[in-house]
């Protein structure tokens, strides 16, 4: 009997001990895991030693790609001083402060306030009872609810999830927390209507939400810039300037959650950058260490900042590694990256030759829309690309062309039918021709 390699080893154990997330456990048991083992920039390979481009950049957080040696040294050196000091009761640590400020400095305007999580969930998390909170301490009892949209994704943990607007995610873990609505994103493929006027009736829909249920009950919006896992949904020009306008004339609070958008993915700092709009509480997780070690930050505007520490009560909440010495080591090594390489004004210069190359895949009969805004992108597949007409969803038309890219050395990720991709920031042209080159071999792979 032949000895068992190393990888098949490792294969077997994980079969045996691991409950993976957000995965078909039987089925896993009967194909086993991908095990990855090391990374180079956009590239990661499996414990065999096959070599993909990571076209989703892990969970669209490796931003300044893999393989960052001064990340992995800013984190030992930090760990060495001092691995751990909390935050609570107006205790501090040296790199929470010099990352609060270096944030400061790129947020949107009056976004100058910085709480610390671990994730994106806990970011959510923390915006959302913030919201809740400043209307408490201000006397407005009732101001609790928190509209959010279908397609939206914000997160696992109960409010998070509640606010997500994904069903799949709700299924067989309800009741919900109460007091979370869903209104329809700005998804306008098939959407007869010119974008302008579709987009304007979408943020319309948010005024009528707010005025059925009463401006007096309700606390926030809450939405992605554009939505990731929903399918890179991006909204046209004229939405969130919309949106703006109607939180303000309700005195209800925005929040962006910028978990995927954040840090750079979209061409700028942050995606709603890219209409100029300003939220009051922006979460953000992810790319502020582009996944070397877990880290989330929650900008709050002073105006926000201000009304909380007016009252005399105290922000009953906080995480045990709120604002992690070591995890915020990175953040800072990590930004240094992003600095002295440039890479937001690279995302956005790589953009138009991105989104080209991707849309050269219309020529496929069973490409329906190609979509995307800076380094993030999409793909939908449909049964017949002149009508839109889905597939039958149990076919698992996208699933299968993930599966297949692996053949053509991608790691590639599928949201129902959706192909997403936003690959590490420092891709470049060479690397967009390969990712697209093996697309339209999984593509044709796939009789697609
Ligand atoms: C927009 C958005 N918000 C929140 C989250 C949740 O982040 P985490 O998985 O770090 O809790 C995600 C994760 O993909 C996300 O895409």
């Amino acid at each position: 009997m032949a000895i068992p390699t190393r990888a098949e080893e490792l294969a077997r154990q994980d079969v045996q001990h691991v409950v993976h997330p957000i995965t078909p456990l039987a089925e896993h048991e009967r194909s086993g895991p991908l095990i990855i083992a090391e990374g180079e920039g956009i590239y990661v390979r499996d414990a065999e030693g096959r070599r993909y481009i990571d076209t989703l950049a892990g969970l669209w957080n490796v931003n300044v790609g893999h393989g960052r040696g001064e990340i992995a040294d800013a984190m030992a050196e930090q760990a060495r001083r001092i691995a751990f000091a909390p935050m609570f009761w107006g205790r501090a640590n040296v790199p929470s402060i010099e990352l609060a400020t270096k944030l400061a400095a790129i947020a949107p305007p009056g976004l100058t306030r910085i709480f610390y999580t671990s994730g994106g969930s806990e970011s959510n998390e923390t915006a959302i009872k913030m919201a809740r909170y400043y209307f408490r301490v201000q006397g407005f009892e009732n101001k609790y609810k928190v509209i959010a949209r279908r397609r939206g994704y914000h997160g696992v943990s109960y409010g998070a999830l509640s606010a997500t607007g994904i069903p799949d995610y709700h299924r067989l873990f309800g009741p919900m927390a109460p007091g979370f609505l869903h209104i329809d994103p700005p998804y306008l493929y098939r959407e007869s209507d010119p974008a302008r006027r579709a987009a304007l009736s979408r943020a319309e829909n948010l005024e009528q939400s707010i005025l059925a249920e009463g401006p007096e009950t309700v606390a926030a919006f809450i939405a992605e810039p554009i939505q990731g896992v929903g399918g890179v949904i991006v909204p046209p020009d004229e939405y969130f300037p919309a949106v703006r306008a109607i939180c303000d004339r309700y005195n209800v609070l925005f929040i962006a959650d910028e978990v995927i958008t954040g840090y750079g993915r979209t061409g700028h700092w942050f995606g709603l950058n890219n209409w100029n709009v300003v939220p009051d509480i922006m979460s953000t997780a992810k790319g502020i260490t582009s996944g070397y070690v877990p880290l989330g930050a929650v900008f709050v505007s002073e105006k926000l900042y201000g009304g909380i520490k007016a009252s005399e009560s105290v922000f009953m909440h906080g995480f045990t590694y709120n604002g992690h010495p070591v995890a915020c080591a990175a953040a800072l090594a990590n930004l240094a990256i992003f600095e002295r390489e440039g890479l937001v004004e690279h995302a956005a210069m790589l953009a138009p030759y991105f989104l080209g190359r991707l849309n050269e895949l219309r020529r496929f009969r069973h490409v329906g829309d190609v979509r995307g805004c800076g380094l993030m992108a999409a793909i939908e597949l449909v049964a017949d690309a002149k009508t839109g007409e889905p597939f039958d969803a149990a076919k698992k038309v996208g699933a299968t062309a993930a599966k297949t890219a692996l053949r053509h050395g991608l790691l590639a990720r599928a949201a129902g039918d959706i192909l997403v991709f936003a690959p590490p920031l420092v891709i470049d042209e060479r690397g967009v021709d390969e990712l697209v080159d093996g697309l339209a071999r999984t593509l044709d792979e796939c009789g697609l």
